[in-house]
């Protein structure tokens, strides 16, 4: 499945369609959840790649098996993407581990009703939009990137791939008193103090770790040990679909670098947007 310079739009959203088509598109709106499905929901550049290794961890007690053989799109597929359905079925693990970056209104009516777990990731977004354009370079199934300026305005409009930020991160954070299953971290929180990031999550997924599986999991998650193992950093994906010789998927992994970026002018421009766009969100603001 190449179709790098296809689009797929979908309730007004596009798609990259080397990923998706209409048909798993719809699929993953009927998915039947099972009680034991932990999923991971985000925006795309959130820190989706740094939960599905900590989850993964966690699961596993530390035991770094899993996570240095099997490709991450394999062990925490992403629910909406083509291939799912398959690797779905294909699956023997007890507690499945999915990953989405559908907002809430699409699949928030899929997940009713169900104790699935869900963690909810996401991140200052002047660095998102920095990590995506910089991921857009590279991306060959993701349009062209364009000049910052324009690719800024998108971002704030909404109309880049995946859609917008703000819808997404509204409309699962209105979720958070009307479901007790669900677990909203910050990719700042995460990098600020790894080690209780991880035991917030454990603690969520209801399984305990000692001190030596948390320490083991924080090792296996940093940074350094994430862009050296090749499950994980997109390596294996061949150059035509991400061209690492323009970037690494693992890019840069700090908090605060949107400062490197964006102009005075930009950075005033953001903060009008996001203040009107979040007004009726006090704890974003
Ligand atoms: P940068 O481009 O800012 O470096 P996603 O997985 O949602 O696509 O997010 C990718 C972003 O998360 C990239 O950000 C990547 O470097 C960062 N990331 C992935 N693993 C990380 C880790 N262990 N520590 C810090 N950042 C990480």
């Amino acid at each position: 499945m190449a179709r790098l310079d296809v689009t797929e739009m979908f309730h007004g959203i596009s798609f990259p369609g080397h990923l998706h088509t209409q048909e798993s598109l719809e699929l993953a709106l009927r998915f039947p959840f099972r009680d034991t499905d932990v999923l991971i929901v985000s925006y795309p550049k959130s820190g989706t790649t740094w939960l599905q290794e900590i989850v993964t961890l966690i699961l596993s007690r530390g035991d770094p098996h899993l996570n240095q053989t099997v490709p991450n799109w394999e062990r925490a597929p992403w629910l909406e993407q083509y291939y799912s359905a398959a690797v779905l079925e294909a699956s023997s693990a007890t507690q499945r581990i999915i990953t989405s970056h559908l907002p809430h209104h699409l699949l928030g009516p899929a997940l009713q009703g169900s104790k699935a777990k869900v963690i909810y990731v996401y991140r200052d977004p002047k660095d998102v939009v920095v990590s995506f354009y910089h991921f857009h370079k590279m991306a060959n199934f993701l349009p062209d990137a364009g000049t910052f300026e324009g690719f800024l305005k998108r971002f704030l409009e909404g109309t880049l791939n995946y859609g917008s930020w703000f819808d997404h991160v509204k409309g699962w954070s209105s979720q958070k008193n009307f479901m007790d299953n669900l677990l909203h971290i910050t990719y700042e929180e995460m990098s600020l103090n790894l080690h209780d990031a991880i035991g917030k999550v454990s603690s969520f997924l209801q399984c305990p770790l000692v001190e030596e599986e948390v320490n083991n999991c924080v090792k296996l998650c940093s940074f350094a040990s994430m862009k050296n193992n090749n499950m994980v950093n997109y390596t294996l994906i061949p150059h035509e679909i991400m061209d690492q010789s323009k970037g690494s998927f693992m890019r840069n992994g700090k908090t605060g670098d949107w400062k490197n970026m964006f102009t005075e002018e930009q950075n005033q421009y953001f903060e009008i947007v996001y203040k009107s766009k979040m007004q009726d969100y006090p704890e974003f603001v």
